[in-house]
């Protein structure tokens, strides 16, 4: 009888029990042995935003978490974005009063109580039926920026309703080769209520090749325009009134000619390591430009994203010379429990930047500069 007992409990656990490939991430002891395969975790089980992709990954379809997760080729970018800042070395410097810690920032004029954002990523219905709509109020209730992708599962117009009055946001927009869609969708962003647009430049015709995706679907049409030249650039700026900021710069010499061009602002990044395989990540390439072309970073706001899975990741990047930090699938992961999810994502990572920023003998996000990283270990560009 009692070796019946025995095994019942002991299957019944073994039903239970979730045994999750963390893929390398970094181990802080999450133990997700009570989790159900299949169903939402405690919320109150996850402490940062790694929990939420190894949540997601018990949660969403193989194809959704794949489609979120992948990234091109071997995924060698995807893996150096992560693990790019392991390299670097933050200084904290004591004998400074950091009683009044200050993380608020202006993003092209607009004021947001914090220096991270949630960067544009298509499809986010398919973690959470509320799709961009959570992400949109999670951000409007902490006072964060909102970009949302031209390839989200709701409509402009839906997005824009989503946020509270007075939220600003901007939209991310893709080059189409139908150009009457661009102006299409401009006009719509614009009418909207969106106040300045990211405009995607990394992804010229084709999606990279991501065959993790790709085991499960056919990503390849893109509808992207192949010929997006620096005179289709200029042509772009006629299109609408709103600020528009280049996203996906991955090298000095672009960063330089948006400064030219008089863009008032450039986003680095290397679109989650999803595009070229091979790309150097956001800390690289902000070496590079000050390394070759510092005026950019006095002359035009830098924006930057790619791995950032804490908040001392963030501050490497705004101590390199970002002004603001995107979060790509970690904000995608979290939204597997809509708003809940999203609001817990982004209460830990400001606590996070904030607890840091302070052990680091800094009052105000806007002290940060190169004096606070050693980046030695990290083999220049050029
Ligand atoms: C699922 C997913 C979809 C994305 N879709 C877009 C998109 O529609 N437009 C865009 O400019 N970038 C897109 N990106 C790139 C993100 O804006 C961002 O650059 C990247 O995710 C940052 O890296 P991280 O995911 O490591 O934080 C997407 C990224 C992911 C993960």
């Amino acid at each position: 009888m009692l070796s019946f007992l025995v095994l019942s409990f002991l299957s019944a656990y073994a039903v239970r029990a979730v045994v999750i490939d963390t893929e390398g991430l970094p181990d802080t002891g999450l133990d997700t042995s009570t989790w159900t395969a299949g169903t939402l975790p405690p919320l109150e089980d996850l402490w940062d935003a790694n929990d939420f992709q190894i949540a997601a990954k018990n949660v969403l379809k193989p194809k959704y978490y794949a489609s979120y997760r992948t990234g091109a080729l071997n995924e060698y970018t995807y893996q150096a974005n992560l693990g790019i800042y392991s390299k670097v070395r933050l200084n904290g410097f004591s004998f400074r009063d950091v009683s009044n810690p200050q993380t608020s920032v202006s993003i092209l004029g607009h004021n947001f109580t914090q220096p991270f954002f949630i960067a544009p990523a298509a499809n986010a219905g398919h973690a959470n039926k509320s799709a961009e709509a959570s992400l949109a109020r999670a951000a409007g209730r902490a006072g964060i920026l909102y970009v949302p992708s031209i390839s989200s599962t709701l409509s402009i117009e839906q997005i824009a309703a989503a946020g509270f009055e007075n939220q600003t946001m901007f939209h991310q927009e893709y080059i189409w080769s139908n150009t009457s869609q661009v102006s299409d969708e401009l006009a719509r962003m614009e009418a909207a209520g969106f106040k300045a647009i990211f405009l995607t430049v990394d992804n010229s015709g084709i999606n990279g090749v991501r065959v993790r995706s790709m085991r499960y679907t056919d990503e390849s049409d893109t509808g992207h325009s192949t010929s997006f030249s620096l005179s289709a650039l200029a042509g772009f700026r006629n299109l609408t009134t709103l600020p528009v900021v280049p996203k996906g710069i991955k090298t000095w010499q672009d960063a330089l000619t948006c400064l030219e061009l008089g863009f008032p602002a450039i986003y680095v990044s290397n679109h989650g390591g999803r595009v070229v395989d091979g790309a150097p990540t956001a800390v690289e390439v902000l070496m590079d430009i000050r390394k070759n072309a510092p005026q950019v970073f006095e002359r035009m706001e830098v924006y930057a994203d790619g791995g950032v899975r804490t908040g001392a990741d963030a501050l490497i990047l705004l101590a390199l010379g970002a002004r603001a930090v995107g979060l790509g699938r970690p904000a995608m992961f979290a939204n597997i429990w809509g708003d809940a999810g999203v609001d817990k994502l982004i209460s830990l990572f400001a606590a996070e930047l904030q607890t840091t920023m302070q052990l680091m003998g800094v009052q105000n996000v806007n002290q940060l500069n190169t004096s606070y990283v050693n980046t030695g270990n990290i083999v220049p560009l050029s």
